[in-house]
């Protein structure tokens, strides 16, 4: 097989998707059951602490534990009939919804998880979002039927309005709660039977064929006929499967079960293998003689490229080196292998990489497009930073940052420890843990967060990691926007009327700071050319 066919044979067995979730609908219980009867090849942690993960506070113990649980179980990568699969974690709590989003960007499917009593909740509809407008190929997952749930129509209909898209159920439930009684398997039409008990294996529940209807009427009665009738009506209003509309993000396969039950878990797992897409081609920037022109690359382009899509600082305080997390794009990443950031065009020379991909005890370390390879960095990585190995000159788009509601100044207690405040907020800006701000006019720097629990983090860790001690004053300001002009003397004219307003981030890019919603109207009104942006895609 040449080289470039054995890549392509490896990115069609793989699959990387991510959970998207309210807190507490199950995605823990669900990542276990998925572990459970998939040969785990490697999870960077075990899936654990939930408690600490959930119920996050302001409490410093709970953000260092979530942290941990975090850097812990980032990526948990399985092998499933023949195929491998990537899932990444998304963070639980909403204050971090900005890494969410990030996650979200490294994956080709998204897995939602519904709890049956509570519908599409809030935390979930903001994910789906994103999910939406990079048309991310989304599978739904209605848990927990072993509980007294919502109507399994009036779901269907509340995902449909939530997500703007037909949902196509792939199996449906028997009754509900004490009563019940299976799933109804649409493509196999035949009905597996519930048990409760948290070991079972899929081979252990019952199924019985559905052309045994009367057997099943007698069985389970009233829920049988209900069940079929609201079937019927579910499958009468929603389209047939169509997986070109699906990998189009235009339709949704639905299935129900159980969780904590192990039950309905493998015909999602399966779905995951069948139906969502294996790693496809990204768009990028091609540096060449200077010129910059657009590249789509193929996973089984011949070099290696991939994306920073994460950099977490690692537990230990004492040393200040940081993960990388790199989603392969292209080729094939091999131990010892040359990595150069195209950013800065410096060679890195991590002194251990991690991959998510050994499948034999004798550490075959590759990877493939849809992998995630993990490197410790002492800096120089920042978040959207492509990496290669070196033989071409590209740069990814599209890692979202987005346009900071919260601000804080920052001011420093001990004025000595000017240097090492700045170099930590360096850091912290280039994780992604927190935006910083710098004034065009000069003064203290600025934070900008999507949530408070942010600023409590940096303030934290700024003290225990550079032996900073601030503290953390209110600001006028409450948004952002990038700034852009098609010529260099619009962009001059705005920044003269509004010197005070202007800060550049951490990237450099120079944004407008805002005191209410209706100052970008007005600045807008005043300077029509310029452009606002509420997003800033790494470039
Ligand atoms: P999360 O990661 O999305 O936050 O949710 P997690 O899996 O931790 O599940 C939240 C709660 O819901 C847990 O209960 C879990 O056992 C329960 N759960 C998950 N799936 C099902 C299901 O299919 N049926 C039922 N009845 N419950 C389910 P807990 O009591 O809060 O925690 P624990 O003590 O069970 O760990």
């Amino acid at each position: 097989m040449s080289q470039n066919s054995q890549i392509a044979a490896e990115v069609r067995r793989r699959r990387t998707f991510a959970i998207i979730s309210h807190p507490d609908a199950g995605k823990t219980t669900l990542t276990e059951k998925l572990l459970l009867f998939s040969g785990a090849i490697q999870i960077a942690g075990a899936v654990k602490g939930r408690k600490a993960s959930r119920h996050a506070t302001s409490d410093w113990m709970e953000i260092e534990k979530q942290r941990g649980i975090s850097v812990a179980s980032s990526v948990m990568q399985m092998l499933y009939r023949e195929h491998v699969i990537n899932l990444l974690d998304t963070p639980g709590h909403k204050d971090f919804s900005e890494d969410t989003y990030r996650v979200l960007t490294a994956v080709d499917s998204a897995l939602m998880v519904i709890d049956a009593a509570n519908g599409v909740e809030a935390q979930t509809k903001r994910l789906i979002e994103v999910c939406r407008q990079r048309n991310t190929p989304i599978l739904t997952f209605v848990n927990k039927m072993d509980r007294e749930v919502r109507d399994p129509l009036d779901i269907l209909d509340e995902v449909e309005r939530e997500l703007g898209m037909p949902c196509v159920p792939m199996t449906w439930p028997v009754g509900q709660g004490k009563h019940f009684g299976g799933i109804i398997n649409l493509r196999t039409q035949a009905m597996t039977v519930f048990e409760a008990g948290s070991e079972r294996r899929p081979q252990d529940f019952e199924t019985l064929p559905l052309a045994q209807a009367d057997a099943l009427r007698a069985r389970f009665g009233h829920d049988w006929d209900t069940a079929l009738e609201s079937m019927e009506l579910a499958t009468g209003a929603s389209p047939a499967f169509d997986r070109q509309a699906f990998l189009a993000g235009k339709q949704t396969p639905v299935f129900f079960g159980s969780g904590v039950n192990n039950f309905g878990v493998m015909e999602v797992l399966d779905a995951l293998v069948d139906l969502a897409p294996p790693p496809g081609p990204r768009k990028s920037h091609l540096l060449t003689q200077g010129q910059t022109v657009e590249r789509v690359v193929q996973p089984d382009d011949g070099f290696f490229s991939g994306v920073v899509f994460k950099v977490q600082a690692n537990m230990d305080a004492n040393h200040r080196d940081r993960i990388a997390f790199v989603r392969v794009a292209s080729g094939q990443y091999q131990p010892g292998m040359k990595l150069k950031v195209q950013r800065t065009a410096k060679e890195l020379r991590p002194t251990s990489v991690v991959t998510f991909m050994s499948q034999r005890r004798e550490a075959v370390d590759e990877a493939y497009a849809g992998d995630i390879i993990g490197f410790t960095t002492h800096g120089g990585v920042q978040l959207g930073d492509t990496i290669t190995d070196g033989t071409v000159a590209l740069q990814y788009t599209g890692l979202p940052f987005f346009a900071p509601e919260l601000f804080m100044t920052v001011i420093l207690k001990n004025p000595l420890r000017t240097k090492q405040l700045q170099m930590g907020l360096a850091q912290l800006g280039e994780e992604g843990a927190i935006q910083v701000f710098k004034p065009e006019m000069g003064g203290p720097m600025l934070l900008g967060a999507v949530g408070q629990l942010q600023f409590e983090v940096v303030q934290h860790r700024l003290k225990t990691e550079y032996d900073c001690d601030v503290r953390l004053e209110g600001c006028p300001y409450t948004g952002a926007r990038w700034i852009s002009a098609d010529t260099p003397a619009e962009l001059r004219a705005f920044c003269d009327a509004y010197p005070q307003r202007l800060a550049r981030d951490a990237a450099d890019a120079l944004a407008y700071l805002c005191t209410s919603p209706y100052d970008v109207r007005l600045a807008q009104e005043r300077f029509p050319k310029i452009h606002f942006h509420p997003l800033r895609e790494h470039a």
